[in-house]
């Protein structure tokens, strides 16, 4: 069947006032059956000008995750802790980190190799249909430019290597919040394992690559790790995933 009977019927019968949101259930449901998904009209994310004048000043379009960063990023900036990204690319997801922050005295860790993805392993099942082929370098991007982007926030700091080789450098630090997102099954875990521990009750985890079908070893990662802990991850609507660390 191409559409439910009863938003249809609702959608004649409604008021002016509610006809909106029955034309977008009807067209959802449409979309749905058809493998798409529409955002609903009661909330609309990229008409919020405060995220809409950070994203703009860091120069780039709206991106469902990226506003989920941003939004997560804030709920735990008040907090004490520092807070770490692994796998950095142009520098966008930490651009949101630094803007959301509140607590001046917290410190920004960057995780990168800044040669791209590691060499991928059979966990990352590149015969997956779906699955992205990654290759040793994909997204490649240079430190310096990473370090000019993110100037205007003094209070960051760069360690480039391959995960996991220079996390021991920031084993006394605390943090309220980490983005993992790079890609591959090894490097998500090793960031996992690392971070967990170091994290404050209340912190979040955030992994970038959790439900998306191109980087299934990630969601196998974190899945893994978290099967003998008490967190649960929340898959958000963008395809990403979070913890927020127990006491
Ligand atoms: C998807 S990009 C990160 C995007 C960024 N977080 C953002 O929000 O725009 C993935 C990054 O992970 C890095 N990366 C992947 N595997 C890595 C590894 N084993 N060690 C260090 N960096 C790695 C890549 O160099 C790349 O910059």
């Amino acid at each position: 069947m191409l559409f439910s009977f009863k938003n249809a019927k609702k959608l004649l019968t409604a008021d002016k006032k509610q006809r909106r949101i029955y034309r977008y259930k009807l067209l959802n449901d449409i979309a749905h059956r058809n493998g798409w998904r529409l955002h609903s009209p009661r909330y609309e994310p990229w008409n919020d000008p405060e995220y809409l004048r950070i994203l703009e000043a860091g120069g780039y379009v709206f991106n469902d995750k990226k506003f989920m960063i941003y939004q997560l990023a804030k709920s735990t900036a008040n907090m004490a802790g520092d807070t770490a990204e692994c796998g950095v690319f142009k520098g966008n997801g930490s651009w949101l980190i630094l803007h959301a922050e509140k607590n001046p005295d917290s410190t920004h860790h960057v995780f990168d190799s800044f040669e791209g993805v590691s060499e991928p392993l059979p966990t990352d099942n590149l015969n997956r249909p779906g699955a992205y082929e990654w290759k040793k370098h994909d997204m490649a991007h240079p430190l310096e430019s990473v370090r000019g982007k993110l100037s205007p926030f003094p209070k960051t700091q760069y360690y480039k290597g391959w995960i996991p080789e220079r996390f021991a450098e920031v084993a006394d630090r605390r943090f309220k919040f980490v983005h993992v997102d790079v890609d591959l099954y090894q490097p998500t875990l090793d960031s996992f394992k690392f971070f967990y521990d170091k994290m404050l009750p209340g912190g979040i985890m955030l992994c970038d690559d959790y439900a998306c079908p191109g980087t299934p070893g990630a969601m196998q990662a974190v899945e893994e790790f978290l099967a003998d802990k008490p967190e649960n991850a929340v898959t958000t609507i963008a395809g990403s995933g979070f913890i927020v660390k127990h006491g």
